[in-house]
């Protein structure tokens, strides 16, 4: 269906310390690519974002720093609204969930639930700490995760399996307040029944065939085992109060209050909004009248609602977001929620306490005027299928052998031949061999790939579809060489196509680098343009006079780098209870070195699970004969690669489908230039060449080992 408009969300980011690049590549990044995009083709676009300032991580945080929660939700809005502004990110609109209006705007939408007696008003027995005399909610309380052993789940979610969690969920609790074992007690809340809403929400999940395998996966796991109610109010003081009687001390769940900020930030953005004109058909774009403008981005069906998040927020945003959203009635639901895989920063988990991050604000000092290469390689390197790695040397690459040996070199020489040549002036393209035509052929077709890969969310496909075009004007000038050549007309036919192709990358680059673009524009002595302009090959037209020259892209030292890296080496970097990390492999999954006998508590950190192969490739670069395998564990744990030394048994053909056991949580290795996430469990046969352990036909894609 045709939609009208689009309202474009990107996860409000807690207020909770600086904006870091796993936080822009995880969602930031592509939801302004995306938003750029749609905004070139004319498409009528707002994107919404915003400081989430409630709940848990933020007064913890204010406990740690010994301030006042609105003291740090004050300092890291601004800061996170600044770097953002700074990096190019295009939101229409970044508030804050404190805001008065957002305060009001959740108010109105609880009780419109309450009154319309959506919720079950339940007394459970919530953790309480008796020494903090406080209830222990989300990350108030940490224990070991039921479902892979990491011992510092919190009580809403594990960061390390990504299971979404309830704090009576967890294995020998502990107050974070406190350390202390909490106790039970009884408390009244009122819950969403998102049991009784399973089957409408199963019905939304699955008509919609486009969402991302990593989404559709976790949804679908979470649907799979029954929907259970949810709280959705807590007993903190730090939030939006509830708005009825009866409910002193509590507070709105931060993930009630949060996805509905995305709304007061549209009314915000949209205030003061006139009312449209009520009656039918008169000015009402929607036809319905009577309602207000920001209404028609949240309640009008033509509208398209997409939320860019990471992947630790999934369920929020496909499930119980818009099981609110039908439970009010009024409003629409995502078309798609695309959401990222984590980014890992020189093979290892970004981590703010640990000080393990690229963090935007300092970025941003250490490299003016250089977000288009942070841009460009966190694109390059997009987390979109699985989690990637960010490293300083290939941010350096990537900046100097593609931006400026590519791109920044093809319209470098394009303009200065143009300036010896023809003055400066477009010359005019009469004549054309056989290879003109074929390349001018190929340019139509860009702008065509490219929108077939962002409509799809495949960002780092159409970054290198966009980089292919300045690769292909590259090598047409390189193998023209027109400086060589004495034929008037034949050298004013060759600079005015690579002025085209110069053109086309100014359309067509600008969601991705749009810094770039503005220099190129105006180097080209060009306004903004639009996609359809992309794929013209007459886009300048034969006289037009150029702007001045000037480099695109510089080259970066190895001293920047070396930099960079010493910073991080000083950052402190003990192991990690789990998950990605730069420590050595200790333990192997036979207990051999694990120094004698092994308890049931050491066998159990191990998490083994069944997977199935679903591809196998050649894995030339490794040091020993192995393949690059990818294996599907189920929904909880998703999809992971391995390295597999098992070339000599099997070939690649013979893999597919089958059934093996990995270990799951050894922190990803490094092979070369492949990340391997899983240890494929395999024994030697008599020439020492190992022999995957395959579990039985009736085993479960992701049971676990035990
Ligand atoms: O994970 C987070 O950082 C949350 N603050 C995201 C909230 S998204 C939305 F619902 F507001
Ligand atoms: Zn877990």
């Amino acid at each position: 269906m045709g939609f009208k408009r689009h309202t474009i969300t990107a996860a409000l980011p807690y207020a909770n310390g600086p904006v870091h690049i796993g936080h822009l590549a995880g969602c930031y990044l592509p939801a302004d690519i995306y938003v750029r995009y749609l905004r070139l083709k004319g498409e009528d676009v707002k994107f919404i974002c915003g400081s989430d300032e409630h709940g848990v991580p933020i007064t913890i945080k204010a406990k740690n720093e010994g301030i006042t929660p609105q003291q740090v939700v004050d300092k890291y809005h601004k800061m996170m609204k600044d770097s953002f502004a700074e990096f190019g990110i295009s939101f229409d609109i970044y508030s804050r969930t404190s805001s008065k209006i957002h305060h009001e705007t959740a108010s109105e939408f609880f009780k419109t639930l309450y009154d319309k007696n959506i919720f079950t008003e339940e007394i459970t027995e919530q953790y309480f700490d008796e020494k903090a005399n406080q209830f222990l909610a989300d990350r108030y309380i940490v224990g070991t995760c039921p479902k892979c052993q990491n011992e510092n789940a919190y009580g809403d979610q594990c960061e390390k399996c990504g299971s979404t969690l309830s704090p009576t969920d967890l294995i020998n609790p502990k107050s974070t307040l406190s350390g202390e074992k909490p106790v039970l007690r009884k408390t009244k809340n009122w819950f969403l029944p998102l049991d009784k809403m399973q089957p409408q929400i199963e019905k939304y999940i699955e008509s919609h065939k486009d969402w991302k395998v990593n989404v559709y996966g976790q949804c679908k796991s979470w649907i799979d085992q029954k929907l259970q109610p949810r709280a959705m109010t807590r007993d903190l003081d730090w939030g939006v109060k509830v708005p009825i009687k009866d409910a002193e001390g509590k507070v709105l769940y931060v993930w009630f209050d949060a996805p509905i900020g995305y709304i007061s930030a549209t009314k915000e953005l949209l205030s003061p909004s006139p009312t449209l004109p009520k009656g039918k058909g008169a000015l009402s774009p929607s036809g319905r009248g009577g309602e207000e403008l920001w209404e028609l981005y949240w309640k009008d069906k033509e509208t398209r609602l997409v939320h860019f998040i990471g992947k630790d927020n999934i369920v929020f945003h496909c499930i119980i977001f818009p099981a609110m959203l039908m439970a009010h009635g009024d409003y629409i639901l995502a078309d798609n929620v695309p959401a990222n895989e984590f980014l890992n920063l020189e093979g290892d988990k970004i981590s703010t306490s640990r000080n393990w991050a690229v963090w935007l604000h300092e970025y941003l000092i250490d490299f003016p005027n250089k977000q288009d290469v942070l841009r460009y390689t966190l694109t390059a390197n997009a987390p979109e299928t699985k989690d990637n790695d960010f490293t300083w040397k290939d941010f350096q690459q990537k900046n100097n052998s593609e931006l400026v040996a590519i791109l920044g070199n093809f319209v470098n020489r394009t303009v200065v031949l143009t300036q010896k040549y023809f003055a400066g002036k477009v010359p005019p393209a009469e004549e054309f061999t056989k290879t003109d035509v074929l390349l001018m052929e190929e340019i139509c077709r860009f702008p065509q790939k490219i929108s077939a890969s962002l409509d799809a969310f495949r960002f780092r496909e159409a970054l290198a579809e966009m980089m292919n075009l300045a690769r292909i004007g590259n090598k047409y000038l390189a193998e023209n060489e027109p400086w060589k050549l004495s034929d008037q007309k034949r050298v004013e036919t060759i600079l005015n196509i690579c002025l085209q192709v110069c053109a086309n990358i100014a359309v067509l680059a600008e969601p991705f680098l749009p810094n770039m673009c503005i220099n190129l524009s105006s180097i080209l002595g060009i306004g903004k343009l639009n996609w359809r302009d992309g794929g013209r090959t007459d886009i300048l037209k034969t006289g037009h006079p150029l702007g001045t020259a000037k480099l695109l892209f510089e080259k970066i030292e190895d001293e920047a780098i070396d930099k960079q890296m010493e910073k991080l080496k000083k950052s402190p970097s003990p192991p990690l209870p789990s998950g990605g990390g730069k420590e050595k492999q200790k333990i192997l999954p036979n207990g051999k070195n694990l120094g004698g006998a092994v308890t049931i508590d050491d066998f159990k950190k191990l998490d083994i699970r069944v997977g199935r192969i679903i591809e196998a490739l050649d894995f030339p670069e490794a040091k020993k004969p192995a393949y690059k395998l990818k294996i599907d564990f189920g929904k909880e744990i998703g999809i992971k690669n391995s390295s597999a030394g098992i070339t000599k048994n099997y070939a690649k053909e013979q893999l597919k489908g089958k059934l093996i056991l990995a270990v799951v949580n050894f922190p990803p290795r490094k092979v070369g230039p492949f990340i391997s996430e899983v240890l494929t469990l395999g024994v030697p046969d008599k020439n020492n060449e190992s022999i995957l352990v395959e579990p039985g036909k009736d085993v479960e894609v992701g049971g676990k080992l035990s």
